[in-house]
């Protein structure tokens, strides 16, 4: 393994800012304490510092010279979770915590910017790109919408997740589409209340709604490709506050989709819109049906996951750089960036070694720190290469 010397060298640094971000924790577009953070330090670094894109973003601009631009991107927003990891620097805010390692993402990117204002070994300019809101509310998109690369242009944008199930010391990238699009939707399943000893009088939205629940199912095992990959789940089943003999008069579904199609955002709800409507008219209710597409698939782009590749390789060492990347049914809204601009998404493994390494979004889940100057080292190994002197 050859991280940068430089970078081991700040490791007790990285290490504090990310048990200081972990600490005080910050959900979608409340970053504002995580973005003085960031801001305070690229400015002490020297960067030229930009903030409110998407509310609490912060974008660091670092020239040297005439040359192409990159971008480097890290999500800085905890989660809506209790912690209960009993760490020293758990969060100080009730019900929430860093349960994605976004604390390590942020300190990672802080320590490539403090070690490439240092050493500035290339020729072009790299915005560091500190985004809010990647859980959920999709920071990222808010971000491009709000004229990120019109503002900060960048030849190529790439962006770094870690993975406590892959071990640290290990990498993985590789072009193509590696995460499934995101969209969530609400069925309303209406029929007519009544007493519940005399169901064939009002129609039942409880039976009517379990149907379409299971008949959902029938998407993934028989609509779909199998080869293609899709999830529907239903969430959230909401019927009946009232009296214990009494029908309600409707029923609220509530999930969630997951797909690979390139046309998700169309053929996904036609999908949940017919089985569900079929269902409802062979139980007498009818339904109405809504549908928010929200994230895209993520695609790496051939060119930058091959750069990115060697990079890692460089890094972590042959043989611990996956290039299988398997793809997963979860979401990144990095991919609005990688929409815009050609990039990769590379993970990061952060397994922790002789000890169970808890899920992400996992209460339990804390950064491995041991990953902070793996992560550093490949971001300022890769400026030094695609912006090379
Ligand atoms: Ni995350």
């Amino acid at each position: 393994m050859a991280n940068i010397q430089k970078i081991e060298q700040i490791q007790d640094e990285m290490t504090q800012w990310r048990r200081d971000l972990h600490a005080h924790p910050e959900i979608a577009f409340e970053e504002t304490r995580t973005a003085d953070f960031v801001a305070r330090k690229l400015a002490e670094f020297g960067l030229e510092v930009h903030r409110g894109l998407a509310k609490t973003g912060v974008v660091g601009t670092l020239t040297s010279g005439d040359g192409p631009s990159i971008g480097l991107r890290a999500d800085m927003d905890a989660l809506p979770i209790a912690e209960q990891t009993g760490v020293a620097h758990s969060s100080t805010n009730a019900g929430k915590m860093h349960a994605c390692g976004h604390d390590g993402h942020t300190a990672m990117l802080l320590g490539a910017a403090k070690y490439l204002a240092a050493t500035k070994d290339f020729k072009g300019t790299v915005r560091f790109i500190f985004q809010p809101a990647e859980e959920l509310e999709g920071g990222g998109r808010v971000m491009v919408e709000e004229g990120l690369f019109d503002k900060f242009p960048v030849d190529s944008v790439y962006g770094m997740h870690n993975m406590p199930d892959m071990p640290v010391g290990t990498m993985s990238v590789r072009g193509g589409a590696g995460m499934a699009s995101a969209a969530s939707f609400e069925i309303k399943v209406i029929g007519k209340g009544g007493h519940a000893a005399a169901p064939h009088e009002g129609i039942d939205p409880i039976v009517a709604a379990a149907a379409i629940v299971g008949a959902l199912q029938t998407i993934a095992s028989r609509s779909v490709n199998p080869t293609e990959g899709i999830v529907v789940s239903i969430t959230q089943f909401h019927a009946g506050e009232n009296a214990l003999n009494a029908i309600p008069d409707h029923a609220i579904l509530r999930g969630t989709a997951r797909s690979f199609a390139a046309d998700a955002e169309t053929s996904v709800p036609a999908m949940i819109r017919r089985v569900a409507e079929g269902t409802a008219a062979a139980h007498g209710v009818r339904i109405e049906f809504s549908y928010l597409h929200r994230y895209p698939v993520l695609i790496n782009a051939e060119g930058p996951s091959d750069i990115a590749f060697a990079v890692g390789e460089e890094v972590v060492g042959a043989g611990k750089m996956d290039g299988i990347y398997p793809r997963i049914m979860a979401s990144e809204d990095f991919a609005f960036m990688l929409n815009a601009r050609p990039g990769a998404f590379v993970r990061l493994g952060s397994g922790f070694e002789g000890r169970e390494s808890p899920m992400l979004h996992s209460p339990q889940f804390d950064f491995n720190d041991k990953a902070l100057p793996i992560g550093a080292s490949f971001w300022a190994r890769l400026v030094e290469t695609v912006l090379a002197k």
